[in-house]
């Protein structure tokens, strides 16, 4: 299982990078304005920092929405680093382009994808990853993890090749879930990966322990 940051804040990366987990980095145009990133160069430049940080997959989503400007700009992402995927949305001009994409060996991760339907479609496409989103889907009332169990079992009855890459993952429970169902790739938050690591018997035994040693030991 791979664990992606999804974020483009460059502390929050290293920190994840540092942990030793970590296998790629996602972002998109919210995440990028969040940390004040705005302009073509400037945009460009924060990959590029991205990609000096991880050893690989750093997701770059296109922000055109025809067939013929998302080419252009998704092989202008693919040009900063070796690392990037192309993010391309979910829509008819973004499957013709990761089949392209895909053609050309250019990777892609299919973005905004909901249904099990349009995940059938970015597999057929040759996607490198395939993003359904989660907690939006929760946000709706309808359960993001159904979803995930859904397109499992159609990757799996076919051997599609397309990475499921749960997104919007908001707390741990989302990615044990995806974790029990078998999706290839999780991208959360900072908080998601290092909670993980909290459980109140750790802390108290580490306490414990470390206080037998003092007594022990002085
Ligand atoms: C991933 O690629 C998406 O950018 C991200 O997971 C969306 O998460 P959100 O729904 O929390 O914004």
């Amino acid at each position: 299982m791979k664990f992606f940051i999804d974020t483009a804040n460059l502390n929050e990366i290293k920190e994840a990078y540092d942990l030793g987990v970590l296998d790629g980095v996602t972002t998109n145009p919210s995440l990028m304005a969040k940390e004040g990133i705005t302009g073509t160069e400037n945009i460009r430049a924060h990959y590029k920092a991205i990609c000096k940080i991880v050893d690989d997959n750093v997701s770059a989503e296109v922000i055109s929405t025809d067939f013929d400007n998302i080419i252009k700009e998704g092989r202008e992402l693919a040009k900063i680093d070796d690392k990037i995927v192309v993010k391309v949305p979910m829509i008819k001009d973004g499957v013709k382009a990761i089949k392209k994409f895909s053609s050309d060996g250019i990777k892609t991760n299919c973005t905004l994808v909901f249904s099990a339907g349009q995940a059938i479609l970015a597999a057929k496409a040759g996607a490198t990853y395939m993003s359904p989103f989660i907690g939006r889907l929760d946000d709706v009332g309808q359960d993001g993890m159904e979803l995930i169990a859904q397109i499992v079992n159609i990757y799996n009855n076919y051997g599609f090749e397309t990475q499921i890459l749960a997104a919007s993952i908001r707390h741990t429970i989302h990615l044990l879930q995806c974790a029990e169902l078998g999706a290839d790739v999780v991208t959360c938050p900072l908080n998601v990966i290092t909670g993980l690591l909290k459980h109140p018997l750790t802390d108290a035994g580490l306490a414990k322990f470390l206080a037998d040693y003092k007594k022990g030991n002085g």
